[in-house]
């Protein structure tokens, strides 16, 4: 991504932001994501938009999926008989769990030199990212515990963002992380909603660049 993308990546986040975001908070969490690497960040270091910007830029993804989501296959149904749903969810819910989901993300990534195999088989280096956790806290977990030192979120909003991984997070811990997903599921229609936002931007919107 140009450097010229990215700063116009972080115009259009921030105007996202103050556009559906009204809670109070906002703009001192706008002012620690200006000290971070938040808008030329990767978004991952081997798999989608691992690239400088690619973190803005999926959580702009997620956002516009998110609500797309909600307005075709989520709003129609609430209040049916068939919809275990009856409240609406707000923009400004629907924005502050999509534009935050990954703030576990923030300086996480770090550049670092590569090695690979060339067609001909020699190994060459290359520059790419590596983790590099200093707060090994949990993924939607961080992001909570980073988003909440700003603002006060909903319940449900703490619910769609812990468990915005799905079933990712838990294959392997048992089934009281699997019983605790279900009941998050069933609390509200965000969590369903940022998961499936998620994974429809990184799997269908965002390819990985060979480096
Ligand atoms: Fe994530
Ligand atoms: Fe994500």
């Amino acid at each position: 991504m140009s450097i010229q993308e990215i700063q116009n990546n972080k115009e259009a986040y921030i105007a996202l932001c103050r556009q559906y975001i009204k809670r109070d908070g906002l703009e001192k969490l706008l002012d620690y994501l200006e000290k971070t690497d938040f808008y030329v960040a990767p978004s991952s270091t081997n798999y989608h938009l691992n690239i400088a910007g690619g973190l803005c830029q999926h959580s702009m993804n997620v956002f516009h999926t998110c609500m797309a989501i909600y307005n075709n296959c989520v709003k129609p149904h609430l209040g049916k008989p068939t919809c275990p749903f009856k409240e609406e969810v707000s923009e400004e819910s629907i924005a502050i769990v999509s534009l935050f989901h990954d703030l576990c993300k923030i300086n996480l990534y770090q550049v670092t030199e590569k090695f690979k195999k060339d067609e001909s088989g020699r190994w060459v280096t290359y520059t790419g990212y590596r983790v590099d956790d200093e707060f090994p806290f949990g993924h939607g977990e961080k992001s909570c515990l980073r988003l909440y030192h700003y603002m006060e979120l909903k319940q449900e909003e703490l619910l769609a963002i812990r468990w915005h991984m799905g079933m990712f997070d838990i294959a392997e811990q048992g089934s009281a992380q699997r019983y605790a997903f279900k009941a998050a599921l069933e609390k509200s229609p965000l969590v369903c909603m940022l998961h499936n936002a998620d994974m429809l931007a990184s799997n269908c919107m965002e390819v990985t660049t060979e480096m």
